[in-house]
């Protein structure tokens, strides 16, 4: 398989970067939910928000190059015969997840570092503090960071399901695109991608 996308598929890089960081990323707000409800005293109280962070910092990284990556060759056209507001639909809520998780990042970069402390990656190594002493910055930035991560996972749960409706109801390549998989000819439908970039 390629490692860059065609105007019909996706190459690999695009493929690994978008599987690797899904579940991440679910598992994530999952841990930031968690260790929010966690007691002074419990042994997870200091660990969770290390652990939450350092996998952020690295998410991030893999954000900014999934995002140079995009830019460098742009994504497989929609399916020939899908409607064109469904195309521009799901290119809008594409650039939607991308912008939620950017601000999700910066948000949570700016909780963590907003009295100054750098954040260290797992003693790898530290990100530090650049941007402190906004009026309510620790405040400000949590409270973004909470409502923003809610809404990507609204967000997340809307565009898995379309893309179990392409897999499931409507029978075309848009998932099997995306786990790198042949495109499959539908009866009655040209197996060719058409392409709107
Ligand atoms: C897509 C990535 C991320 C998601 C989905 C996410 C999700 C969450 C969630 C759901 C919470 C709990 C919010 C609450 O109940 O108040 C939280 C808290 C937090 N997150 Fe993230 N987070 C992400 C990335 C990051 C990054 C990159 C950092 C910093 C480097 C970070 C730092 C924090 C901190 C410090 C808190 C605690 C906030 C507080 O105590 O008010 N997060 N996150
Ligand atoms: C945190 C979870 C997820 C995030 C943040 C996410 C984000 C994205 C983004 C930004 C794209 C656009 C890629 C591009 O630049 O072309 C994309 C494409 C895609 N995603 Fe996800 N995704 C997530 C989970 C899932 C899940 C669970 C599924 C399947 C059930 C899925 C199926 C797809 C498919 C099929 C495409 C290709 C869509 C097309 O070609 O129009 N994603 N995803």
């Amino acid at each position: 398989m390629a490692a860059r996308n065609s105007n019909a598929r996706y190459g690999w890089v695009a493929i690994a970067l978008h599987w690797l960081m899904a579940p991440a990323i679910i598992g994530l707000f999952a841990l930031g939910w968690w260790m929010r409800q966690l007691s002074y005293y419990d042994p997870w109280y200091r660990q969770g928000p290390e652990l939450h962070k350092g996998i952020g910092i690295l998410l991030l990284g893999l954000l900014l190059l999934r995002l140079v990556w995009k830019l460098l060759n742009p994504s497989p056209a929609a399916e020939a015969g899908t409607p064109r507001w469904q195309a521009l639909a799901a290119r809008l809520a594409h650039g939607i997840l991308y912008l939620l998780l950017l601000v999700i990042m910066t948000s949570g970069y700016l909780i963590s570092t907003a009295d100054g402390r750098a954040i260290d990656v797992f003693g790898w190594f530290s990100v530090p503090a650049t941007v402190q002493g906004l009026p309510h910055q620790e405040d400000i930035a949590g409270q973004v960071h909470e409502i923003l991560a809610w809404s990507l996972m609204a967000l997340v749960a809307l565009h898995a399901l379309a893309a179990l409706r392409h897999h499931f109801i409507d029978r075309d390549a848009t998932l099997r695109k995306m786990l790198g998989m042949r495109a499959r000819p539908q009866s009655g439908q040209s197996p060719e991608l058409t392409t709107t970039q």
